[in-house]
C-alpha cells in the first residue's frame, strides 16, 4: 500500500506573529509517495529537481520527522519515501516543513491512523531542529492542518486553527537568494523594548481579530513587524522597493515571508494578487535578481 501526497508551501510569522502564526498555500508544495516497506529503517528517493537534498535519513528532514513519530509509537515499521516534487529548499516558505508535514501525515495515514492531525505537530517540528537548529512550528502546523494557524503556546504545545477569510488572496515572491533559517535567526536580537512589545502584540491581536471578522483593512493595517523586519530586511536585496511595489499595486500589506527571502502580499482578489506579484518581480529584475512568483488562494 502507498499513498501520494501533496504538502502546501507556508507563510510563517505573518509580520507581528513571529514564531506563533502561520497560514498555508494552495500552492506550491511538495509531492511525495511514501509507503511501508518491509525491512525496518526508513529510505528516502529523490526524483525531485534539486539535487542537494541530504538522503540519509539522519539529515533529511522528512526522515528526521518520521522518525520522532516512529519512535513515539514505539514502532520498528520500516518506510520508503520518494519526493516528486520539492519546494525549492532556503525559500522561506516552508520547503522543511513541508516535507516533515507529509511524511508524518503520510505514515500516520498508512498505520491507520493512531494519531490526530494536531498531534502529529510536535513530530513534524524535529524536522525544524533538523533544518534550522529550532524546532518552531509555524509552518509545519498550518502544513499539516491547512489554513491559518496560531501556535497559542510551545510549553506546553496548544495549536489553534484560526478561520480564513473568504476573498483573501497571497503573493509570493522568491528572489532567488539563499537565506539560511538558522543564520536569519542568528541576527536577532534578544532582548526588545517594551514599547516595540507593545506595538507588536498590537499588531499581532489586530491580525487575528481581522481574521475572525473577515475585516480586510484590520488585516492590512495589523501586517507589521517593528521587531523582526527591521533586522532581516537589511539581508534581502530590493525589499523596500519590492514591499513599496506591493503596497502601490494594491496590497492590503505586505512583509517577509518566515525568515525570508520571499516576500508575501495579502490582496483580495486573484487579479489583483497577480499585478501585485509582478509588480514585485519588476523590481527583482531590475536588480538582475531572479525570482519565482506564486499566487494562491489563502
Ligand atoms: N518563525 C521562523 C523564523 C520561521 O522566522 O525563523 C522560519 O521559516
Amino acid at each position: 500500500k502507498e499513498i501520494k501526497l501533496f504538502a502546501p508551501a507556508t507563510v510563517a510569522n505573518v509580520a507581528a506573529g513571529f514564531d506563533i502564526l502561520g497560514f498555508a498555500l494552495e500552492k506550491p508544495g511538495d509531492e511525495i509517495i511514501i509507503k511501508r516497506s518491509n525491512t525496518p529503517g526508513i529510505r528516502i528517493i529523490n526524483q525531485s529537481s534539486f539535487t542537494s537534498m541530504p538522503l540519509a535519513p539522519e539529515k533529511n528532514t522528512s526522515g528526521v520527522a518520521l522518525q520522532a513519530f516512529l519512535n513515539h509509537l514505539e514502532s520498528k515499521q520500516g518506510f520508503e519515501i520518494t519526493f516528486l516534487k520539492k519546494v525549492k529548499p532556503g525559500s522561506g516558505i516552508g520547503s522543511s516543513a513541508a516535507s516533515s508535514a507529509a511524511a508524518v501525515f503520510g505514515a500516520n495515514e498508512l498505520l491507520d491512523r493512531p494519531l490526530s492531525t494536531k498531534d502529529l505537530v510536535i513530530f513534524a517540528m524535529e524536522g525544524e531542529r533538523c533544518a534550522s537548529g529550532s524546532a518552531h512550528a509555524d509552518n509545519v502546523a498550518p502544513a499539516l492542518l491547512g489554513g491559518f494557524v496560531l501556535i497559542r503556546s510551545y510549553r506546553p504545545l496548544d495549536i489553534v486553527p484560526l478561520p480564513t477569510p473568504e476573498q483573501l488572496y497571497c503573493s509570493i515572491i522568491h528572489p532567488q537568494i539563499e537565506l539560511k533559517t538558522e543564520d536569519a535567526r542568528k541576527v536577532l536580537r534578544k532582548q526588545i523594548t517594551l514599547q516595540d512589545a507593545i506595538t507588536q502584540w498590537g499588531n499581532t491581536a489586530g491580525l487575528i481579530a481581522g481574521l475572525f471578522m473577515e475585516d480586510y483593512g484590520l488585516i492590512g493595517r495589523s501586517l507589521q513587524d517593528v521587531i523582526i523586519e527591521p533586522i532581516r530586511s537589511v539581508l534581502i536585496p530590493g525589499y523596500e522597493n519590492m514591499k513599496e511595489a506591493a503596497m502601490t499595486a494594491g496590497a492590503l500589506g505586505c512583509n517577509i515571508s518566515g525568515s525570508g527571502p520571499s516576500l508575501f502580499a495579502f490582496s483580495t482578489s486573484s487579479d489583483k494578487a497577480t499585478h501585485i506579484a509582478e509588480s514585485m518581480q519588476k523590481v527583482c529584475s531590475s536588480l538582475n535578481i531572479d525570482s519565482d512568483i506564486y499566487v494562491s488562494r489563502v
